[in-house]
């Protein structure tokens, strides 16, 4: 009975893994790069496959074959066959090669873009992304937009400690890293929104560390550009955003974060336009008035080791109903 109940337990476990949906899974590429990818996983998956089988089909051949029987004499242990040596040293090297060429090929084809590739410089933070668009003059954070069948190509670095740029379904990762510039490009083939994570441990919030990736289609692309390079809406007069942009400007805010013409602060995401990002904290929460007064209240609370630390003196409810009317605002 308890061995039935153990089979069973296994079974549950290993289906649970065939639920869904799977946002983050490689096996459903997206882009051109996610594609690559998914290719030189197949081909390496039934190279792996043909060397299993071969191992284990000699493995059962010896134990049948050479297995011990009444009478037969203790056998003669080999020593020194060069031939098999040469052999057994080469065959894998081969396999080798044929894993390594397509590997290395397709980490270079994937960081070279074409001239007229989209350029977003891709930024790092603990524990949080930032999104750079020069040819636009651009800032955004934590929802990457790109167009629709246009390749884009991100130049990612860090500002603090090693992160890594994953968004599986578009393609494969790329570490971001203090210092030095890596490239990914790829070209997204359906309209959508995509999760990503980052990749490479990075301190306490490492696993609160996700992005967006939100491909629109051309026209929808431009009509977010267009948005995000406007000035901040201005709130209307005596309304609860008014108060609430007074608020801001009085308080710490104004040292980590940018509101074009309001805050220069560069250490937090740029806020500019915060009320068009569907998330707020790096894409773990829903971007709603409940969620964002909870954040300014005591963001650690809701990100361990967040940079943003507790208001000091906390602000009082209807300073922070105010900050969120403003904030909400800021579409
Ligand atoms: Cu950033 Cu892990």
């Amino acid at each position: 009975m308890p061995r039935i109940r153990l089979w069973l337990a296994t079974a549950a476990l290993a289906v649970s893994g065939c639920g869904g949906p799977f946002p983050q899974s490689t096996l459903h590429p997206r882009s051109d790069f996610a594609r690559a990818t998914d290719v030189l996983f197949t081909d390496i998956f039934w190279w792996a496959a043909v060397v299993f089988v071969v191992v284990e089909l000699l493995l059962v051949v010896a134990l049948v074959r050479f297995r011990h029987r009444e009478g037969r004499p203790a056998p003669k242990p080999t020593h020194g066959h060069t031939l098999m040596e040469i052999a057994w040293t080469l065959a894998p090297a081969v396999i080798l090669v044929f894993v390594a060429v397509p590997t290395v090929r397709t980490i270079f084809a994937t960081a070279e873009a074409p001239p007229d590739a989209l350029k977003v410089d891709v930024i790092g933070h603990q524990w949080w992304w930032e999104f750079r668009y020069p040819e636009l003059a651009l800032v955004t954070a934590n929802e990457l937009h790109v167009p629709l069948g246009r390749t884009v190509q991100l130049s990612i670095t860090s500002a603090d400690v090693i992160h890594s740029f994953w968004a599986p379904q578009l393609g494969g990762k790329r570490d971001a890293i203090p210092g030095r510039v890596n490239h990914i490009s790829f070209r997204a083939d359906f309209v959508g929104d995509y999760s990503g994570q980052c990749a490479e441990f990075c301190g306490a919030s490492h696993a609160n560390m996700r992005t967006r990736v939100v491909v629109d289609s051309d026209s929808g692309f431009g009509r977010w550009a267009t948005v995000q390079l406007a000035g901040p809406a201005a709130p209307a007069p005596g309304s609860a955003a008014e108060r609430g942009k007074a608020v801001y400007a009085r308080s710490a805010c104004i040292g980590c974060h940018t509101i074009q013409g309001v805050s220069p602060g560069v250490i937090g995401p740029n806020l500019t336009h915060v009320g068009s990002r569907a998330t707020i904290a790096s894409g773990l929460f829903p971007n709603d008035s409940a969620h964002l007064a909870r954040w300014i209240a005591d963001a650690p609370a809701m990100k361990p080791g967040s940079i943003m630390t507790r208001m000091q003196p906390p602000l009082s409810d209807a300073d922070i109903a105010a900050l969120v009317a403003y904030l909400e605002m800021l579409k």
